[in-house]
């Protein structure tokens, strides 16, 4: 098959992994971008991006690429990569909500033939279990993991016996960017894949490897690969919940944990994380979708789940000592004014709508104090230094995962 000439592909959920995606892919393959949000779209047309992921110039370096909120548009398309969000709900259980829809909206379009990838965050399992009975059921196709791939993608399947048996295929390649470094791009970046059948595996690798520079490492499984992803970020937040626990005794130790952190660093095996805060919608809430799956068959994870406790409890302890130093200095706690510095949840980062730790653990009820939200604004590197926190203001000073709590004494 002749992946450059017979591909077109669907990129469904142009968020923060869907529009690089798009972008990278539309420069050399015909790609449909297509989200439910009809202002996505349109800022898109408009050559904008919001998310400033993608600068305007690297848009319109993407000629095959066009956008849409129609879902009847993908039709021509035979690759369909969704790249949709996998929260969590109150209770901390995957909400799938957003892979369903997606999944029924490809299911309903996508050809005999048909190669869907799936690029969001999910547990081992997810994609063979929830979404490909979705996309059976809309498309009236059956998923294949045992017939060889001869043909090329979609309408080039549209001879033979496997048209016939009107068959779809499944994919996973999970992503890896880092929204906000502008060091670490997409093509950069080295990308596990998979498929359902070995064949497949093939394809979806060579797709990647068309536009990733760093490589790729083909899976052995699309378990594999999902099982891959959700440990990556479960091993970062455990790292970084070990440093918050020892973080919390050093304090009551009064030792400065990142003395500690140096002087233990300066052995050649001493893994360098750092105390922090974890936020966003990756590292906080992938472990769960792991968990979720452990659970489901009877395994209770103890390590895992804890590592989660001490991070969720972390914006509540720093939000308790401020309060504690703000008693100690004789400072009015009840309608005090505290700016927060650095309110999102990591360096460089402007997007306030993932999870804000520290501003929902101090402005918890009974609201002891109000913290102002207009440091949102303020780039981290434009602020001159403790003064400029304001007279008015008390000042909490949170520092990003590279540095310690220091500031807090
Ligand atoms: N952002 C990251 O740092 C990052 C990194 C690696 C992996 N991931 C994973 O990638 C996935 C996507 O994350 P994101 O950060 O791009 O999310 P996002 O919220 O930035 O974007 C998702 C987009 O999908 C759209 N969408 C939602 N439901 C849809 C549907 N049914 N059909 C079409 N579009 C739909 C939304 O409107 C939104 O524009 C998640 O599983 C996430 O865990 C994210």
């Amino acid at each position: 098959m002749n992946i450059s000439t017979d591909t077109r592909i669907a990129i469904v959920g142009l968020g923060y992994v869907g529009l690089p995606l798009a972008v990278e892919f539309g420069k050399k393959y015909p790609v449909t971008g297509f989200d439910i949000k009809q202002g996505r779209i349109d800022e898109l047309k408009a050559g904008r991006d919001s998310t400033r992921e993608v600068e305007p110039a690297e848009l319109a370096a993407a000629s095959q690429l066009s956008f849409t909120a129609d879902p009847e548009q993908l039709r021509s398309c035979n690759v369909f990569i969704v790249t949709v969000p996998t929260p969590v709900d109150n209770a901390q259980r995957p909400d799938l909500t957003p892979l369903i829809k997606a999944s029924e909206t490809v299911g309903k379009v996508m050809p005999k033939g048909a190669i869907v990838i799936y690029e969001s965050t999910v547990y081992p399992g997810a994609t063979e279990e929830v979404c490909v009975p979705i996309l059976e059921k809309h498309s009236g196709l059956s998923y294949s993991t045992s017939l060889p791939f001869k043909g090329r993608a979609g309408e080039g399947m549209g001879q033979g016996q496997e048209t016939e048996q009107n068959i779809f295929h499944c994919g996973y390649s999970p992503e890896r960017i880092n929204p906000g470094d502008k060091q670490h791009r997409l093509p950069t970046i080295k990308k596990v894949t998979s498929g359902s059948t070995p064949e497949i595996a093939d394809f979806v690798d060579t797709l990647y490897r068309s536009i990733i520079t760093a490589g790729t490492h083909k899976a052995s499984s699309i378990r594999v690969a999902e099982a891959a992803k959700v440990i990556e970020n479960t091993q970062r937040d455990l790292n970084i919940a070990l440093m918050n626990e020892l973080s919390l005794i050093f304090h009551r130790l009064g030792i400065d944990t990142l003395e500690v952190l140096e002087a233990a660093g300066s052995k050649w095996n001493f893994l360098p994380f750092r105390p922090g805060l974890v936020g966003g919608h990756c590292i906080g809430v992938d472990p769960y979708y792991l968990t979720h799956k452990a659970q489901e068959i009877g395994y209770h994870p103890e390590v895992i789940l804890a590592g989660r406790r001490i991070n969720d409890s972390m914006a509540g302890y720093v939000a308790d000592e401020v309060v504690k130093l703000m008693t100690r200095r004789k400072m009015q706690v009840v309608d005090s004014r505290i700016l927060i510095l650095g309110l999102t949840f990591k360096e460089g980062w402007r997007n306030t709508a993932s999870r804000w730790p520290t501003w929902a653990a101090v402005s918890r009820p009974p609201k002891p104090a109000r913290p102002s939200r207009r440091s949102i604004a303020i780039p981290p590197m434009a602020i001159p230094g403790r003064a400029a926190a304001g007279s008015r203001s008390g000042w909490l000073r949170w520092r990003g995962p590279g540095e310690s709590g220091r500031s807090l004494r």
